[in-house]
């Protein structure tokens, strides 16, 4: 089943708008995947929360539900991370050690692929080819391209992105 994160009050109230999205919604297994639609782009992933009112509405089970959305990869089970790492696994990439760039992500977060940290910060995913075979292996955080990835620079953007966010909130907190 989906992994459980602790809904935050934004979780909440997004869950509260496919509710009323849901109830205005026609009842029939049809609807099933333009709900399932709905509630992921309404909360950016389909929480447990979210599959359990699409089940009730149509009156189905839940695993039925889950079972459905887990056949398709356009729907996710994780919140997204703040700085969602996306490794590449194109072919120049996963020559040069994508997949070790990719372990190597996993470990320093403890989180496995298609996963988000419990703060939410890091997500993993791997990518197919994002354009820039002359710098495999490569890699994104956020919206920050890094070549000639190695498995020794992965802690350091880990933390670099954890520093950035402890000046962001001292700054926040001075003002
Ligand atoms: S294969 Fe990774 S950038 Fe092309």
């Amino acid at each position: 089943m989906t992994t459980t994160h602790t809904l935050t009050d934004e979780d909440r109230a997004n869950l509260e708008s496919l509710q009323a999205q849901i109830d205005s919604s026609p009842v029939g297994r049809g609807q099933l995947i333009p709900l399932l639609q709905k509630a992921q782009k309404t909360l950016g992933y389909l929480p447990e929360e979210a599959l359990a009112l699409v089940a009730d509405h149509l009156e189905i089970t839940r695993s039925e539900v889950y079972g459905v959305a887990s056949f398709y990869n356009q729907f996710r089970f994780n919140p997204p991370g703040r700085n969602p790492v996306k490794v590449c696994m194109g072919t120049a990439c996963h020559v040069r050690g994508g997949e070790i760039i990719l372990e190597n992500f996993e470990r320093k977060l403890e989180i496995k692929e298609g996963e988000t940290t419990e703060d939410r910060e890091f997500s993993i995913e791997r990518v197919a080819c994002v354009g820039c075979c002359a710098l495999a292996p490569v890699a994104l955080v956020g919206e920050t391209l890094h070549g000639h990835m190695a498995p020794s620079k992965v802690e350091g953007l880990v933390l670099r992105v954890r520093v950035e966010k402890e000046k962001a909130e001292r700054e926040a907190a001075k003002q």
